[in-house]
């Protein structure tokens, strides 16, 4: 593959890099890059002033930014990000997934943080220039893809708790494999019962970073209890499930023709995934019910003991599907099918990665070609 190079337009320049990493270099580097470990050779950036407006966006060399320690999201924390990606197909092009939606979700955060909108096809113009800056590093092994991290904060040097007149917005990449160690297989759980994520009113449906560092404490509690991630439960009657870390959660209902899809309903404490409603739609593809609803621990618990519920799984763009096997908590102890695979999770995660990658059709359209 040659590098292309992304066509400058009235809101775009383009500066690649100097010094390319050469291709054994790369091809080494792209083996088992992990999850967020590693990063492409190319950036976007744009920068907002209030009154202004948002400037050209910057294609350019990956490099390090220099901020005043005034500078006010180290403060207060106005500050916000998406997660897509972009994905190798078939025929050796490459695609990103419904930047659309991720566009708008962002746009629906910063409205929570008093944070300027970006426009959706500057968004999108952004991902597709440095897709096509730093394709050859988008991997194209089994579970890979370039993970694209879309982010936006405050910029202006300021001690006043007041939303700032500047922000950044920056696009990044990263060639990624499966998020958790040890490869796609089903995680253990550990039911928060001390923390909450979110409180109705607050941030919960937004992509913004402080939702991230308020949960470490419990992911931290999770993995000394031998744990792969956290269940959050609603802070109101610390009952109602919500999510899994920073993944969305379903639960099959029934098994081979009869399957209801259950997911937790978008409170306003939930983050809406772009990953959580294709799910949704595959799931009415397939002839199953759908429901987003309240679930509660102790359905949950129930459920699995009588077998009603045959498997959980999370999802999310990070890990696409990912079963539950194991849930504990201090009071509980279950294993959901002895911690295999169920073949609903299997199903839906096949059909996703298909799409994805361009090896089935893409009846909706989510498919957004770049290369
Ligand atoms: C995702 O599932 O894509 C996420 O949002 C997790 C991410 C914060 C690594």
């Amino acid at each position: 593959m040659s590098t292309t190079i992304p066509a400058e337009s009235p809101t775009l320049s383009v500066e690649l890099t100097a010094h390319p990493v050469d291709a054994a270099e790369r091809a080494r580097l792209l083996e088992n890059p992990g999850f967020g470990a590693l990063y492409g050779e190319h950036m976007v950036r744009i920068d907002y002033v209030a009154g202004e407006g948002w400037g050209r966006s910057l294609l350019q060399p990956y490099a390090p930014i220099q901020l005043e320690p005034a500078t006010a999201v180290f403060h207060y924390a106005q500050a916000m990000f998406e997660g897509l990606k972009a994905y190798r197909l078939a025929d050796g092009g490459v695609a990103t997934f419904r930047p659309e939606a991720n566009a708008a979700r962002m746009n629906r955060s910063g409205q929570r943080l008093a944070m300027p909108a970006l426009p959706p096809e500057r968004f999108i113009e952004a991902i597709d220039a440095l897709v096509i800056a730093d394709a050859e590093w988008v991997p194209g092994g089994d579970g890979q893809s370039l993970y694209l991290r879309p982010l936006m904060f405050a910029t202006e040097p300021m001690l006043q708790v007041r939303p700032s007149k500047t922000f950044t917005f920056f696009v990044i990449d990263s060639p990624s494999g499966a998020y958790f160690k040890g490869g796609v297989r089903p995680v253990t759980v550990w039911v928060s019962e001390d923390y909450t994520r979110a409180a109705p009113g607050g941030t919960g449906y937004a992509k913004v970073g402080g939702n991230y560092a308020a949960s470490l404490a419990a992911q931290l509690e999770a993995e000394q209890a031998g744990c792969d991630g956290v269940i959050w439960l609603d802070a109101v009657e610390r009952q109602v499930i919500e999510e899994m870390g920073g993944m969305n959660l379903f639960f099959v209902f029934g098994e081979g023709d009869d399957i209801t899809l259950v997911t937790p309903e978008l409170t306003g404490t939930l983050l809406p995934g772009v990953t959580r409603d294709s799910i949704l739609q595959l799931g009415r593809d397939f002839g199953f019910r759908v429901e987003e609803r309240r679930i509660t621990m102790d359905e949950w618990r129930s459920g699995n003991a009588d077998g009603s519920i045959s498997e959980a799984f999370a999802c999310g763009t990070a890990a696409v599907i990912t079963p539950v096997g194991h849930v504990k908590s201090r009071t509980d102890d279950f294993r959901i099918r002895g911690g295999a695979f169920g073949p609903v999770a299997s199903r839906l995660r096949e059909t996703l990665l298909g799409i994805q990658h361009g090896t089935a059709p893409d009846p909706h359209g989510w498919l957004h070609r770049v290369v």
